[in-house]
């Protein structure tokens, strides 16, 4: 069986008190038992509280990005190891921000992928198309050249470590969700796509989310579809009570 998860990316929102405050009503709301693993990824300076708070919990932590460098003079940037010192094992990857507003291409993202890996963290590869590709009717290549060219590198051992969330771009804080239908033919072309590359055990067992305006009131349906195992959420991730609704409505 497949892990279901569902992952809150925080994006550059919440500062430590607000952080502090929504971890609260999480561990409080979050029941023991649910059906997806939970996952929440606060911003950098508050990981180290996230995790320290979380310990103990059902629910996990995960940062936002990693440089791909050991370590060295890179002002501003934060190592796999950093991560990992502070109880930090899952990042999410490849994001379409980081992809458009600071210029991460494929090649770089593979390197960060490669480093993720190498200390052991799970990561959380994200890609997508815009909406020019899909009106242009090219999305299905997108979406096959950023698997490609982000990981497609990795051995078959490391896809234990490796959880898909396909965002359209035109889907993220828009509003816009992709339907469950645009949703579900995607996800199975993704996992063909690794099927034909990696095979059945692999193809089969990768966790692929769905990202984008991911709200209560659609993702159940979403998350009906028979290649959609959860959620990469926005949004609706800085509210304890959406984020509950979205987590028990796997
Ligand atoms: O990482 C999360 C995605 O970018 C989705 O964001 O739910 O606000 O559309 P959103």
């Amino acid at each position: 069986m497949r892990k279901k998860i569902v992952a809150g990316n925080w994006k550059m929102h919440k500062n430590a008190n607000q952080t502090e405050e929504l971890l609260n009503e999480l561990i409080t709301k979050i029941p023991a038992k649910t059906n997806a693993q939970v996952i929440v990824a606060p911003t950098f300076v508050n990981l180290a509280t996230a995790a320290n708070k979380l310990k103990n919990t059902p629910i996990g932590v995960s940062a936002q990005n990693v440089h791909q460098a050991e370590g060295g003079a890179f002002t501003g940037e934060i190592s796999a190891d950093m991560l990992k010192s502070v109880g930090v094992d899952t990042v999410i990857l490849g994001h379409s921000e980081r992809r458009s507003i600071f210029n991460e291409t494929d090649a770089l993202i593979a390197n960060k992928v490669d480093t993720a890996l190498k200390h052991e963290m799970t990561v959380i590869f994200c890609f997508g198309e815009e909406l020019k590709d899909r009106q242009s009717d090219n999305h299905f290549n997108i979406v096959e050249n950023q698997l490609r060219d982000g990981l497609f590198h990795i051995s078959k051992e490391s896809w234990s470590n490796v959880v898909l969330a396909y965002e359209p771009v035109w889907a993220i804080g828009t509003g816009e969700t992709a339907s469950p239908e645009q949703a579900q033919e995607m996800h199975e072309f993704i996992r063909e796509t690794i099927r034909k590359a990696f095979g059945n055990d692999i193809a089969d067992e990768v966790s692929i989310l769905y990202g984008g305006s991911v709200k209560p009131e659609n993702a159940k349906e979403i998350f009906s579809k028979p290649d959609v195992d959860g959620g990469l959420i926005g949004g609706a991730a800085l509210k304890a009570d959406d984020f509950l609704a979205i987590v028990t409505a796997i």
